[in-house]
C-alpha cells in the first residue's frame, strides 16, 4: 500500500524494538487488553518517524499524497478534528480585532476562534425552507449585501455542506470574494468524501476556495479526531501561515495511530472510492424504493436552485405519521438498536457509508416500517412550531468580549435585556438565535421558553437557565 506512515509503523513494530521512549505503555504491554494490539503502533517521534511540526519524511510524504488526492496545494493532518482546522484557518486569515463574514449557523469552533481573536463576525443568514423545516445554506445575494455593508472584511468562512448534507452553490461566492482579495474559507467538515465520487457535490478545493477543513472521521473510514486542512491551489493566504497555526494549535505528541488512519483512509478512497460509492448509490436507490412504499415517512431531499444534496446523507421526516424526529430517533434506538447520527424536531439524520451492507439497509427499512406504527396519525397541532423572530438581536459587544467577561447562569424568564455570554441555538434550524455579546430581548426569552415548552431542544439553555454577562 502507498501509505508512508502506516508502512513505517509496520516496519518499526516488526523489528520488535526495546523502547526506552514515550509512550509509557511500552509497545502495548501496560495497556488494557482491548488496546494491546494497537500498542506497538502507538509510538512517538523517533528516528524515521518524522515530525508533524517539521515534516520532511513519512509525514510529509503522507500529507503530499493527501494533497494530491484532495486536489490541494498543501494538506496538513489534524489529530484534533476539524475544530482545530477551523481555528487555524481563521487565525491565518483574520487579524486580531479584524472582521470575518460567516454563515449564522456556523459550528461552535468558528465562534470560538473569532472570540479568541477578539474579531467581529458579520453574519449571512442562510435560507430556510419553511415547508421542509431545513436550512439550505447561504446565497450569493446575502454575501454580496454583507460585503457591500462591510468593506473591511478580512475573510469569509462558509459551512458547506450542512449537517443535512445540503451543499449550497459557492462557486460564485468564491469568485466574488477572491476578486476582492478576500480569502474564502470553507468548513467542509461533512464533505471529506466528495473528492472520491462524481455522484457528490464538487469539493470546494475544486471550486477554488483558499482553504477548507474536512473531518475524515465523520464520513470516511478513519478514526475519531482525524481531519485534514487543505490550502487551495491559488490560495490568497500568506504562505506558511496555515501551517504555522496548525503547528501552534496542535499537540507536540500527535498520535501515529491517528495519522496512520488518515493515511490509510486516503489510500482506500483513492484506490477504490469511486467503485465503493457507486455501490452505495445503488444500495440507497434500493432503500429509497422500499421507503416509498411505507406510508407515514418521507425522505427529505430539497430540490431548489443553487443547492445540491449528498445522496449518502439520509434525512427522514416522520411528520406524516405524527412522530417528531426526537420520538422516531428514540424508537429506532430503543426498540431496534439503530442509532441515527442526530435528530431534530422534524427530522432524523443518518450517515451512510460504503461500509454499510445490504443487510444494514434491510434492517433500517424494517425498523422504519415498525416505527411508523408508533405514530399518532397525520400531522396535527402537536407538531406545529412557533416561528422564530426574523430580526437579528441587538449587539452589545463582540463575542470575544462577552465570553471573556465574568458571567452567571440565570433563569430564562429573567434574561430579558441581559447580554448573552454564550450561543443559544434551537434545533431546528440549528441557527443560533443569540450569539455571545448579543442582547436577549424579552420577546426572544419568551420565544425560547415557548420552544422548550413545545418539546424543542435548545443548546445553550440548561435546566431553564442561560449564561449571561455579569452587569
Ligand atoms: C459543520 C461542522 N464543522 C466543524 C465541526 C468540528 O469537527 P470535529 O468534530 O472533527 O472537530 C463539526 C462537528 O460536528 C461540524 O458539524
Amino acid at each position: 500500500m502507498n501509505t508512508p506512515i502506516y508502512n513505517m509503523l509496520l516496519k518499526y513494530s516488526g523489528k520488535r524494538p526495546l523502547p526506552f521512549h514515550m509512550p509509557g505503555h511500552v509497545m502495548g504491554r501496560g495497556l488494557a487488553a482491548f488496546l494491546t494490539s494497537a500498542g506497538p503502533f502507538d509510538i512517538t517521534e523517533i528516528p524515521g518517524s518524522d515530525s508533524l511540526h517539521d515534516p520532511d519524511g513519512v509525514i510529509k510524504d503522507a500529507q503530499d499524497l493527501a494533497a494530491r488526492a484532495f486536489g490541494a496545494r498543501n494538506t496538513y493532518f489534524s489529530v484534533n478534528g476539524s475544530t482545530i482546522g477551523v481555528h487555524a484557518m481563521i487565525h491565518a486569515a483574520v487579524k486580531p480585532g479584524g472582521k470575518i463574514l460567516i454563515n449564522r449557523d456556523a459550528h461552535t469552533s468558528v465562534i470560538n476562534a473569532i472570540s479568541l481573536l477578539k474579531a467581529e463576525p458579520v453574519f449571512v443568514i442562510p435560507d430556510y425552507d419553511e415547508k421542509l423545516h431545513l436550512t439550505l445554506g447561504c446565497r450569493k445575494a446575502g454575501l454580496e449585501s454583507a460585503m457591500s455593508r462591510h468593506q473591511d472584511i478580512d475573510a469569509v468562512l462558509i459551512t458547506r455542506p450542512n449537517y443535512y448534507g445540503i451543499a449550497a452553490d459557492v462557486k460564485d461566492m468564491i469568485r466574488i470574494s477572491r476578486s476582492r482579495g478576500i480569502p474564502f474559507l470553507v468548513d467542509e467538515a461533512h464533505g471529506a468524501h466528495y473528492a472520491f465520487s462524481c455522484l457528490f457535490p464538487r469539493p470546494v478545493m475544486e471550486l477554488g476556495a483558499d482553504a477548507c477543513v474536512q473531518s475524515l472521521h465523520k464520513t470516511l473510514p478513519a478514526l475519531t479526531q482525524t481531519a485534514l486542512v487543505h490550502e487551495g491551489a491559488s490560495s490568497h493566504l500568506e504562505p506558511g501561515s496555515l501551517f504555522k497555526y496548525m503547528s501552534m494549535l496542535q499537540t507536540t505528541s500527535p498520535s501515529y495511530i491517528l495519522m496512520a488512519s488518515i493515511d490509510i483512509a486516503r489510500e482506500i478512497m483513492e484506490k477504490r472510492g469511486a467503485e465503493l460509492y457507486d455501490a452505495l448509490y445503488e444500495r440507497i436507490r434500493a432503500f429509497d424504493r422500499e421507503l416509498s412504499g411505507i406510508a407515514g415517512v418521507k425522505r427529505i431531499r430539497p430540490d431548489a436552485p443553487g443547492i445540491e444534496t449528498d445522496f449518502s446523507r439520509i434525512v427522514l421526516s416522520f411528520e406524516e405519521c405524527g412522530l417528531s424526529g426526537f420520538e422516531a430517533e428514540r424508537i429506532l434506538r430503543e426498540s431496534f438498536g439503530i442509532v441515527a447520527e442526530m435528530a431534530d424536531y422534524y427530522h432524523v439524520v443518518f450517515i451512510t457509508t460504503p461500509f454499510h451492507t445490504d443487510d444494514d439497509f434491510v434492517a433500517l427499512i424494517n425498523a422504519i416500517r415498525e416505527t411508523v406504527r408508533h405514530g399518532y396519525g397525520p400531522v396535527d397541532d402537536r407538531l406545529s412550531f412557533v416561528r422564530a423572530p426574523v430580526t437579528l438581536p441587538e449587539k452589545a459587544m463582540n463575542p470575544g468580549d462577552a465570553v471573556l467577561k465574568p458571567s452567571e447562569r440565570i433563569p430564562l424568564e429573567k434574561a430579558g435585556g441581559r447580554i448573552s455570554a454564550a450561543s443559544v441555538t434551537p434545533y431546528p434550524p440549528g441557527i443560533p438565535l443569540v450569539y455571545p455579546g448579543e442582547v436577549i430581548s424579552k420577546e426572544l426569552a419568551g420565544y425560547l421558553a415557548e420552544i422548550q415548552r413545545s418539546g424543542g431542544r435548545v443548546h445553550g439553555i440548561m435546566d431553564g437557565r442561560v449564561q449571561v454577562v455579569k452587569p
